[in-house]
């Protein structure tokens, strides 16, 4: 049977989820299709969503603006999705829609790909206060990461993701300056905002001088491949950790909860920073 898999969200013209999951079907060897349900601000959401599932499609990505106003379309969240307070993944199963997430799982996925040493007793810095932050915060913390500090300009956004902590995860928020003043106390240093993004690839939100020797360096900005946050991690000799990977882990890990099937998305990669280039 085919399978019939979607994305909403506004605009998703330039989206690379139709390619990324056109190749996982390749390469899981089933047929199907990923087609762009694009819900314009002017239309009513609710109609369009009932108009989406009753097309047959076994699940869908969602994608901004419409990651929190999913919810209540849902039969069930994963504890995850309801954490982050997003969903980027639907599925059908026995006639229920359930939602998750997959920002955050794919993004840790993706880190300890790349750089298998990462592990939970590591000391790790979160940059920023937005949803990305708090996908990746939940989704370490819930891996058993044991010290997640969060720095952000607002402290008080961060302060809030804090109080999602649950477990063995120690936190301390910090403002910018703050955070920086103490860099050398990080192994891994995580930037989840869009700053550096283009058009404004010359901004970073912050100097990394003063970094710990051996340093994992990381952005989740993809557009340039690689920000000026990170080629400064790569002049103090960082290792660093691209953006790009997490669009690619997050898209597997929605994949799995379609079908059930792993898909390799190591190769992929470079195909990916070709057509990102
Ligand atoms: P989301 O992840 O929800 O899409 P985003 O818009 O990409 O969010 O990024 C929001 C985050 O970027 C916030 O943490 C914001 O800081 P504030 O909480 O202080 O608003 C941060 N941010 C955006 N522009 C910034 C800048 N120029 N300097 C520092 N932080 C900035």
């Amino acid at each position: 049977m085919d399978l019939k898999l979607a994305l909403i969200g506004t605009p998703i013209q330039h989206s690379l989820s139709p390619w990324i999951h056109q190749q996982f079907l390749e390469k899981a060897g089933m047929n199907g299709e990923y087609q762009l349900f694009e819900i314009l601000p002017e239309e009513s959401f609710e109609d369009r969503v009932m108009e989406l599932k009753g097309m047959g499609v076994d699940g869908f990505n969602v994608t901004v603006p419409y990651k929190q106003k999913i919810f209540p379309f849902l039969d069930e969240v994963d504890k995850n999705a309801v954490k982050a307070g997003a969903v980027n993944t639907v599925v059908r199963r026995n006639g229920k829609w359930i939602g998750y997430n997959t920002d955050g799982t794919g993004f840790l996925r993706s880190l300890k790909t790349y750089y298998p040493s990462v592990n939970p007793s590591m000391q790790i810095l979160l940059i920023g206060g937005g949803g990305a932050t708090r996908g990746i915060y939940y989704a370490m913390a819930a891996a058993g990461y044991e010290n997640i500090d969060i720095a952000n300009r607002t402290t008080k956004k961060a302060e809030e993701i804090a109080e999602l902590s649950e477990g063995a995860v120690h936190t301390t928020v910090l403002d910018l300056d703050n955070a920086q003043e103490q860099l050398k106390k990080y192994d891994v240093i995580i930037q989840t905002t869009s700053v550096g993004m283009k058009p404004y690839t010359d901004h970073s939100i912050m100097p990394l001088d003063g970094l710990k020797q051996g340093a994992i360096v990381s952005d989740i900005v993809y557009q340039p491949l690689k920000t000026a946050f990170l080629l400064q991690a790569d002049e103090l000799g960082a290792d660093t950790h691209l953006g790009h990977t997490m669009l690619l882990y997050q898209a597997q890990h929605a994949f799995e909860i379609w079908t059930g099937k792993n898909v390799d998305v190591e190769e992929m990669d470079n195909k990916l920073m070709k057509i990102l280039e």
